[in-house]
């Protein structure tokens, strides 16, 4: 069991029970960490305050993504809370719903704006207001969520996979920025599990089917195994790792025919 105890941590992405980022924060306090849980918006809130009830002390925090404001705001609160941070784990993404059915081609310039901002942007500048709080604490861990769909085509999944190519190449940069500060990045490639995001990817049961038949371990993978490969992304097992997509997906990446 890794050792967070006495760590401070930051989760964005939280959205209901099922939400990676719930796993995650779940685990991470298992390990003894103290969170911070942010909601994008007030419909979220509730559900956001009804998990973060079953945790130690957390400290819960208005952010939209989107917003520069919001996101300045989140990093003057955490300094107030917690004087510092340990780790960030980054579990925001979106698209619009037309994205993920019409044909890539169809891609609206406002589509892909907000599919790359969201799911993208938004890690580099979370990182930003994490490196302060980090710097204070001798360094941290970064962590974000992507998919496969990064580097090869899966149906319906389309801009979002141009989106995690560019969150992936994000994850590189900003290790490379950050390393000498001892400040760590990477990302967990997690194969397909159903959440609110998937649900919103036409077809998405079809893809779970052939990941059961065809990845080396035939079976999907759980919440709890993408939880547990990011407390060992979190804490000091990894200190040598950084700039890595850590795939989690029962091996689903290394198959041909
Ligand atoms: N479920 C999968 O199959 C799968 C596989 C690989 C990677 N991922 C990635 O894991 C991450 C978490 O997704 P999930 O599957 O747990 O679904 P989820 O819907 O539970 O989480 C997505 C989160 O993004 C948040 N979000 C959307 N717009 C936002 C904004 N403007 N500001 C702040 N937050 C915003 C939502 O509130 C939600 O909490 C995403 O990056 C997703 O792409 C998911």
């Amino acid at each position: 069991m890794p050792d967070l105890s006495g760590k401070f941590g930051l989760i964005v992405g939280v959205a209901n029970k099922r939400s990676i980022s719930w796993a995650i924060a779940q685990a991470a306090a298992a390990a003894g960490a103290r969170l911070a849980l942010t909601y994008p918006s007030e419909r979220l809130e509730e559900n956001v305050r009804e998990l973060a009830a079953t945790l130690d002390k957390p400290v819960i925090l208005p952010c939209d993504v989107g917003s520069d404001e919001q996101i300045a705001a989140l990093g003057s609160a955490l300094d107030r809370e917690f004087g510092g941070l340990d780790f960030l784990v980054h579990g925001a993404a979106f698209a619009p719903q037309a994205e993920l059915s019409n044909p890539f081609f169809q891609t609206s310039r406002e589509g892909f704006r907000i599919a790359l901002d969201v799911s993208a942007y938004s890690l580099i500048a979370l990182t930003r207001i994490a490196v302060p709080l980090m710097e204070k604490r001798g360094g941290g861990s970064v962590l974000t969520l992507t998919y496969l769909g990064s580097q090869r085509v899966f149906t319906n999944y389309n801009v979002m996979g141009v989106a995690k190519a560019a969150l992936e190449a994000a994850v590189r940069y900003l290790a490379s920025d950050l390393g000498p500060k001892n400040i760590r990045v990477n990302a967990i490639s997690a194969g397909p599990i159903k959440t609110l995001a998937a649900a919103g990817i036409s077809g998405f049961s079809n893809i779970l089917q052939v990941y059961r038949d065809r990845a080396p371990l035939k079976r999907n993978v759980e919440l709890s195994e993408v939880a547990d490969a990011a407390t060992f992304l979190l804490g000091p097992a990894s200190r040598a790792v950084t700039g890595e997509i850590v795939m989690v997906d029962a091996g689903y990446h290394v198959t041909g025919i």
